[in-house]
This record gives C-alpha cells, structure tokens and sequence, in this order.
C-alpha cells in the first residue's frame, strides 16, 4: 500500500515538473519546386521529427518573386515562430525578409542570398568555389584548350552569379579556353535545351557546356544529341541529386562528364533552427562543401544513394512503426493516467474512508463516554426529580392537610369572634381588631378551600359533571354579583355576546362559574376606579360542524409583564410582593378549564390592559339537542336510594321536637352544629351525602344542614336528589360551605337549596335561618290547615302532587273503618315513617290525624246537610263504633253530633 503510494507520488513528481513542450511552427518558403528541392524539404521534415511538438509547414512560389513574398508575408501574418527562406532572386526578396525580421520573426535564408545582412543565419555552399572548381575540372579535361559555352541559371539569382563568377576566375588561367557564350537557361531544361540548340548553330565547333545545373546540362545534352554533336561535347552540371534522371544517373549513363555535388542539408537547416527556437548557440554562416562525380565515382555513388534510399525507406518505415508505438503510447498513457486517476481517487476515497472511520470510531468513543456520563446525569436527574417529586408531593400532602386541620378551627374562630362583635359595650378599637380577624379568618378559609380543591383536581378526584349548558344564560345570571362591586369602584363593566349565536356547550356549570367568578374577582380586585370591565363571549364555526367558544374578561389598568404571563397559571406563583395572593386561584381556573378540554391564555400591555381568553370547543349539534333536566338524569340513583332505604330499620324521633339533620363530614363542625341546636331540635347526624340522602328518606327530618364538600357526592348535590325526592323534596336544605364565592351559592340554589350559608358561619344566623325556614312550612301548614283547597304557589309541584293524591284517597275511601296508615303507605309509595314525617311536615298533622280530622268535617257535613241519624254518618265516614264517633266528634268540635242535627251547622267541605 505504502509501495503503491510512494509509486504515484513518483509519477506525479515526473509529470509535474516535466518542462512545457512548446509548440514551434517552422514556415519554409521556397522558391521552386524540383528534384532538389523536393530533397532539402524531405531532409527538413525528417529531421523535424526528431523535436517534438515542431511543424513544418512549406510554401512553393515556383519561380515566382512576387509569389513568394506574398508567402513570406502570410508566414509573418500567421506568426510563425521561424522563417525559412529559399528566395528565388536576390533583390526582389530582401525586402520581405527584412520585414520577417522587424516583425520579430528569425529567418534562416538557405541555398541562395538576399541583397541584405538582415537575416539571422544563413546555410548554403559556397557557389563562387563551385564554380571554380567546375572551371579548372573542365580545363583539365579539355587539357587546357579548347571552346566552352555557360548555361547560367536565373541570372538575378545568386548561385547563377557567384558560379559565373567561380568559373570565369578558373578559365583565366587558360588563355586557350575560350568562353564563347554565357545564357541565362533559368535553372530549366527546356530553355538550356533551345538555347544549346541556337548556339550549336551559332557555333559549330564546341567542346564543353557547363551548365548550372544537371537539369539544364540534360537539357543541352539533348539539343546535341538531337544535332548528332553530343559525343564531341563535354557536358558538366550541378547538384548530383540521386535518383532517376538525376546527376548521378546522368553521369554514371554517360549523359553527363561530370557534376558538382551541391548538397541541400536539410537536416542542418532544421538543427540551426531548433537551436535558434530555444535560444541556443548557432552558427550564423554554415558554408556546404561541394566535390565532383564523374565516370570513376558515379557508379558507386548511385549505388550508395539506393542503399541510402534504401535506407530512407527503412527510417520512414520506422517512422511509421514509430507512429504506431507513439500512438499506441499515447493510448496506453491515455488509459494510464486515467488508471493512476482513478487510483489516485480510489486511494483518495479509501483515505478519507479510513479517516472517517477512524473519526467515527473515535467519536463513538467519545460519544459512548458522553452517553455514559449522560446516562448518568440522567439518573441522578431522575433520582433529584423522584426525590423532589416525593418532596412536593410531601408537602402538598402536608398542605393538604394542613389545610383540612385549618378549616374547622377556622370556622370555630369564625363564629365565637361573630358573637363577641355582638357586643354592643366593645370599644370602636376591639371592634376594628375584630373585623380583622374575622377578615383574615375568611382569607385563609378561602385559600385553604383552594388548595384543597387543587389537590383533588392533581389527585385525579376533581368531579366533572358535565351538561349541555348555555353559557350566555348562566353569565348573565352570574353577572348580578359583581354589580354591587362595579357601581361601588365605578367600574365599567359590560357583557357582550352575538345575539345570533347560540353559546351552548357541554360543562360543568359549576367548575365554569368557579372558573368566572376567579376571573371576574380578579379583574374587580385590579381594576382601578372608573375604570371598566368588558366580558365577551364569541362563537366561530370551525367547519364539519365544530365551534369553538370564546371567553374573553378583559379589564383597563393593570399590566402583566411578558415574564410573569408565562407563569400566571403556575400553582403558587405570584407576581410579586405587591400582587397577594396564594398562587392557586388561577392554577385552579386552568385546572377546571383543563377539565373541559379548554384553553386558557392571557394577553397583557400597558395600553389596553389585561385579557384572559378561554377557549372551549364545542359542537354545532349541541344546538339541536334539547338542555336536559337534571331530574330526569337522576332518577336511577333515587330509585337505588329507595331500594336502600327499605333495609333500614325505622327509628322513633322525639316527635315533641323539631328534627335536623346535619350533613357534614368533619365531626368538629356536626359536633358544633348539634351544641348549637340541641336544646330545641332533635338531632340527626350523617358524615357525608349519601348517608345524608339515607337518613333524611329514613327520618324525612324537619330540616337539613349540609356542607358543600364532601368527600362522594357534595352537598350540592346532595341537596338536588333530596329534592328530587317525593319523600324528602319538602324538607327544607341550608348548605354550609367554606368557600366564600358566590358562585357555590349560585350553584346551591341551583341545586334547589332553600338557604346558604358561608363558612365560617354566625352561630345566631343560622338559628335565625333554621327557625325561619321551619316556621315558613309552619305558615304554609296553618294556611293549608285553614283552607280547603291547596294554594299551588306556595308548595313544589311535587309536594303539591303528594297532597292532593293523598287528601282524594282519604275522600275516596273516608267510608272504609279499615283504612288506615298502611294503607296510605301501600298508597303512596312510602314507609310508615316518610309518610307520618312527610304529611306532617306539610299539614302539621300525621296522616291518623287527617285522616280522623277529615272524617269529621265530612260527617259535620253530612249532620247538617242530610237526614241521616248519627250512627248512619258515623258509619259513613268511616268508624266502625257510633259512640266512638260521637266521642270524637265532641272532643273536636266541642259539641256532640246531636247537637249538631238540631242546629243544622253548615260546613263547606
Ligand atoms: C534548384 C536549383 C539547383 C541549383 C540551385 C541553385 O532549384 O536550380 O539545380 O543548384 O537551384 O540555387
């Protein structure tokens, strides 16, 4: 892995700090185009294969000037990076090479010369020394006699005027050679052929032509030949270029005497080149050596190009097979690099792989140990919260109580501090000390009542009984208690509803006036004088035939900050130092509103003031569902009442006293009650409602005394079955309770109590109340006593009920001497007890009594309206013994009935 690695790291070096291979373009400018020619561009091509990233590209003007220099400037204009200049005629060229050269543009000027030095090297032979050579060769073979004509090539060229010059210096040292002609052929073998062709005519007898080139020395060869003169004429050439009709070729077939190797040296060009490119050392000036090939040498010469064409061929082919390699090469480092890549990024990946993995592992460790310590944070948190949770609830549990221990002293701190108020001697000091206590004493009855009730709401013991009520209806009536307190502080203080809506939902009409009154005391507490009060109720539709119901209380001058908004429903938070309170009234205002699955929130500013806003989802339906009287839904529990009540053994009461039944399930407050009443009443006791309920049907007593909460069912609705009682609805019901709201008064009424009476109560007001409530039944007995038929008004429809059906049994079977109270009881549903103590407490007679009193009347009745005797009425109304008849009827009325006969007394019945 390591190895690998350290592989392609190598590798990137390598090709890292490999040089830039620059791109060279080599423009060849040549002026013809020909054997020798075709030769010096091959040399250069081949020799540019061996630098890489060169090309050569090459541009004929054929004999032209002008051609070539507008070559030479589209080379300039494509900005080659060298110029290679084979100029056609010295002076028409130097110009442009000049101008490659100001345009920074190197040029190496081969073969023939400009007129100028502005070139940058220059590669060619040294044609004067040619021409010499060939001048004293041809001197040699003509022994130094003889006549010669020159076939020039373009004479405005340089090699045509340098060769002239060469072989003219030659010849001067034969004075018997003579140079008969000197004609410009052009470099061409077409015009050294015409040309020859003339001057055979012109002179006769030539010995030698020398030609500047092979091409024009053929060309002469044939005009000779042509004039049968060619065996008598020396023909010598230049260039012996190898190949077919070449110089070689020439001389070796006996065409020409002989020619001058004038070599091209493309290859040399090429080297001069490079070295000029990379700014490397050159030799400006590179003159080419010539030497002669003749009959002697030709031969071999030939041979030796073919072996070196030959040889060419090879090195082509190996250039191709080159090629191929190369390309193969290309394509395997192609596939190389793309393989090095791909490991590159496979290694790449497995490191960031292996280093994440690595992280991972080491996070995981890390994270293990934070789980760990978490783990460990968690339970000792869990250890800190059970102990915490054990702690409140220790304390709730001890605040509970407390505040049960608190109530009864309280209450018996209540009244005695009552009756010492009585007192008329107090000092006005002593009277405002008391008016303290007896406040205070009515403060922590209500706090302690709160926390007691809070305590059953997170106990789980929170009753809720809920019922489709109308809100807008029971706010109203709730209304009228805070009216005192808003015209006292002139408060403001406004209820507003849609009257198109209908507010009705299910609730527990209690808990919610709990939940109101909280609210409106609060709003009544804070609310500055003059200032106002706005209680609303809203109903949106929330589709598919939900609703939600809004309750707002809103009230001017007082602002809760945002901080204490947040935990206004807290238990036992309070604002601050200045704001008293426990904390409990509105955690127990959420709690009841919590109980029916409502909202509560509250929105606080300096501007506008303070809102609590109560939201209750309710239900379209509820508007068609009728508001169900709570009779009917107690009837079950009557009837199991009834059932009860027959397994209980009857009692005798006192019947010389009135009878009470104290419903409460603190024996201190029973206990009070009874010293309270127990020289008038009789007293019965039960410790909470359903025994209440059991007692009052056994004993049917003159009145009860309930407290409102009670462990089971409460006072409250206690005081509503009892009510719903045929046997005990007469009997009249004062509940005591310790919380001093109005709103458990509303709701006792409501559950039909006659009278309430807060805790801690006045001993004397409620012996007040006791008598009164009593003698009102005593009135409505005397009333019924007197008058014959029954004043509906004044009694319930079901006492009224009971009377009327028990008065027309009586008039229906007055005649029966066997009807007596079992019948009645069989009659009327009842136990001999409820019976005697039902019909008592309603006509103030027992049932015997108005059964005996009614036949009375009757047979006074009967004495005065009809001719019967006295035994007859006697037997009429219903006793069975005539003397016992008139033993009752005189001890009633004070006469016997044979007075009566003879007076004719008439009694309406
Ligand atoms: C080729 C050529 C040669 C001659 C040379 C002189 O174009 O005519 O035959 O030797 O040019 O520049």
């Amino acid at each position: 892995m390591r190895n690998t690695i350290y592989i392609l790291l190598l590798f990137l070096i390598e090709v890292g700090c490999r040089p830039v291979q620059q791109e060279y373009t080599i423009g060849v400018s040549q002026c013809s185009d020909d054997a020798w020619r075709s030769r010096l561009n091959q040399e250069m091509i081949r020799e540019a294969i061996l630098y890489d990233h060169v090309t050569i590209d090459i541009c004929t003007a054929y004999d032209n000037n002008e051609k070539q220099k507008s070559d030479i400037r589209s080379f300039i204009d494509r900005k080659v990076d060298l110029l290679v200049v084979a100029p056609n005629e010295a002076a028409p060229l130097t110009s442009v090479v000049e101008e490659a050269m100001e345009a920074g543009i190197p040029v190496i000027v081969v073969d023939r010369k400009i007129l100028s030095d502005k070139y940058t090297a220059y590669i060619g032979a040294d044609n004067y020394e040619i021409g010499k050579e060939v001048g004293s060769y041809l001197a040699s073979l003509l022994n130094g006699k003889g006549t010669v004509i020159e076939l020039t090539g373009l004479q405005g060229s340089s090699p045509a005027i340098e060769r002239h010059l060469g072989f003219v210096s030659a010849l001067s040292h034969f004075p018997d050679i003579h140079l008969l002609t000197r004609e410009d052929a052009g470099w061409n073998l077409e015009p050294a052929r015409n040309i020859t062709d003339s001057l055979l005519r012109q002179f006769p007898n030539i010995d030698a032509v020398f030609a500047h080139n092979d091409q024009m020395a053929l060309g002469a060869y044939e005009a000779a030949s042509a004039l049968k003169k060619e065996h008598k004429i020396t023909f010598i050439g230049i260039d012996a270029l190898a190949g077919k009709g070449n110089g070689i070729e020439l001389v070796r077939d006996g065409i020409l005497n002989a020619t001058f190797i004038y070599p091209t040296n493309g290859d040399k060009v090429i080297q001069t080149a490079m070295q000029i490119l990379r700014k490397k050392e050159f030799v400006r000036e590179t003159i080419l050596h010539t030497a002669v090939v003749e009959a002697s040498n030709a031969h071999i010469m030939h041979l030796q190009n073919l072996h070196i064409a030959e040889l060419d061929g090879k090195i082509g082919q190996l250039k191709d097979k080159i090629d191929v390699y190369l390309s193969r090469y290309g394509t395997q480092k192609f596939i190389l690099y793309g393989s090095l890549f791909i490991l590159l990024l496979v290694l790449g990946l497995l490191v960031v792989v292996i280093r994440s993995l690595k992280i991972k592992n080491h996070l995981n460790v890390e994270l293990s140990v934070q789980k760990q310590q978490l783990e460990a944070q968690r339970d000792q948190l869990i250890t800190l919260s059970r102990q915490l949770e054990d702690a409140t609830h220790a304390k709730l549990m001890f605040f509970t109580n407390i505040s049960h221990d608190f109530r009864t002293p309280l209450t018996l701190v209540a009244d005695p501090v009552e009756q010492l108020m009585k007192d008329k001697n107090l000092t006005f000091e002593q009277n405002e000390l008391l008016s303290m206590i007896r406040k205070n004493v009515h403060i922590l009855l209500r706090l302690v009542n709160q926390i007691l009730d809070f305590r059953k709401y997170e106990n789980g013991k929170m009753e809720f009984n809920p019922e489709i009520i109308d809100l807008d209806k029971y706010i109203q009536d709730w209304n009228i208690s805070f009216q005192a307190a808003a015209r006292k502080k002139s408060i403001h203080f406004t209820f507003t509803t849609n009257s198109e809506d209908s507010y009705r939902m299910l609730g527990d009409p209690e808990k919610l006036e709990r939940i109101y009154f909280n609210l409106l005391s609060n709003a009544f507490k804070f609310t500055p004088e003059n200032g106002s009060i706005q209680v609303a109720l809203n109903m949106a539709d929330m589709g598919n035939g939900n609703r939600e119901l809004t309750l707002i209380v809103s009230n001017t001058g007082s602002n809760i900050s945002p901080e204490h908004v947040q935990n206004i429903f807290n238990r036992f938070y309070t604002l601050d130092r200045h704001h008293s309170g426990s904390g409990i009234g509105l955690a127990l205002t959420k709690a009841f509103v919590e109980l029916h699955g409502g909202t509560i929130r509250v929105q606080s500013d300096s501007e506008t003031g303070t809102s609590f806003i109560i939201c209750f989802s309710t239900s379209k339906s509820l508007e068609e569902a009728s508001i169900m009287p709570l009779s009917a839904s107690q009837s079950f529990i009557s009837s199991q009442i009834l059932l009860d009540d027959r397994e209980i053994e009857e009692e005798q009461l006192d019947m010389n006293k009135k009878s009470l039944l104290i419903i409460d399930d603190n024996p201190d407050i029973r206990s009070y009650i009874r010293t309270v009443f127990r020289q008038d009443y009789t007293i019965l006791e039960a410790e909470d409602g359903m025994s209440g309920i059991r007692k009052a049907l056994r004993y049917v007593p003159d009145l009860i005394i309930s407290d409102v909460m009670m462990p089971g069912i409460d006072g409250i609705e206690c005081c509503r079955r009892l009510k719903n009682q045929v046997q005990t609805c007469h009997i009249p019901v004062i509940l005591l309770t310790a919380c001093a709201l109005d709103e458990q008064r509303i709701a006792g009424y409501d559950g039909g109590a006659d009278s309430y009476i807060a805790k801690p109560f006045s001993s004397s007001l409620l012996i007040a109340r006791v008598k009164n409530l009593i003698e009102s039944h005593h009135r409505l007995k005397q009333f019924f006593s007197d008058q014959p038929e029954l004043a509906k008004e004044d009694i319930c429809d079901m006492d009224y009920e009971f009377i009327t059906r028990f008065k027309s049994l009586i008039q229906e079977r007055m005649s029966d001497s066997d009807l007596n109270i079992d019948v009645f009881v069989r009659e009327m549903g009842m136990s001999r007890v409820q019976l005697y103590r039902k019909v008592k407490s309603l006509t103030n007679y027992s049932p015997n009594e108005l059964l005996r009193l009614t036949r009375l009347r009757r047979a006074a009745i009967l004495l005065g309206s009809s001719d019967m005797t006295v035994a007859e009425v006697g037997y009429c109304v219903g006793f069975s013994s005539p003397s016992y008849f008139a033993k009752c009827y005189k001890n009633h009325f004070g006469e016997s009935p044979s007075n009566s006969i003879k007076q004719k007394v008439g009694v309406t019945d």
